[in-house]
């Protein structure tokens, strides 16, 4: 299934917003590089807004004494006990790969955001 959401400018790179998609509470993130994403709107560790966290970066693996930026507003982080989240995926940025939340792909027909489902 699929839905429309917004329109395609409906977020400018580095914001995010709360949607409905079905009976399900979404969150869907502009990334830096403008493309768009979206996650289960649900923290898998305690149930927290997604939606109510910040949108962010992190440093990427680099040379010792080195420090290189990336992802740029491609990883969310919890609210409550700031896990954080590769928007592109879902996986946590940490160690423990079971920790996930649900993706949904995103495409823009016709000048409008869509979550399929
Ligand atoms: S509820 Fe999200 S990290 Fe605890």
């Amino acid at each position: 299934m699929r839905q429309i959401v917004c329109s395609s400018e409906a977020l400018v790179p580095g914001q995010k917003m709360a949607v409905q998609v079905g009976k399900r509470s979404v969150v869907l993130v502009r990334m830096g590089n403008g493309d768009y994403s979206a996650l289960m709107d649900t923290c898998p560790h305690q149930g927290a807004k997604l939606s109510d966290g910040e949108l962010t970066g992190t440093t990427l693996p680099s040379g010792v004494g080195e420090y290189v930026y990336g992802k740029e507003a491609a990883v969310l982080r919890c609210p409550w006990h700031r896990w954080e989240f590769d928007v592109t995926s879902g996986q946590a940025l940490f160690e423990d790969r079971r920790a996930c939340v649900k993706h949904f792909e995103v495409t823009i027909e016709d000048g409008n955001v869509v979550i399929h489902y």
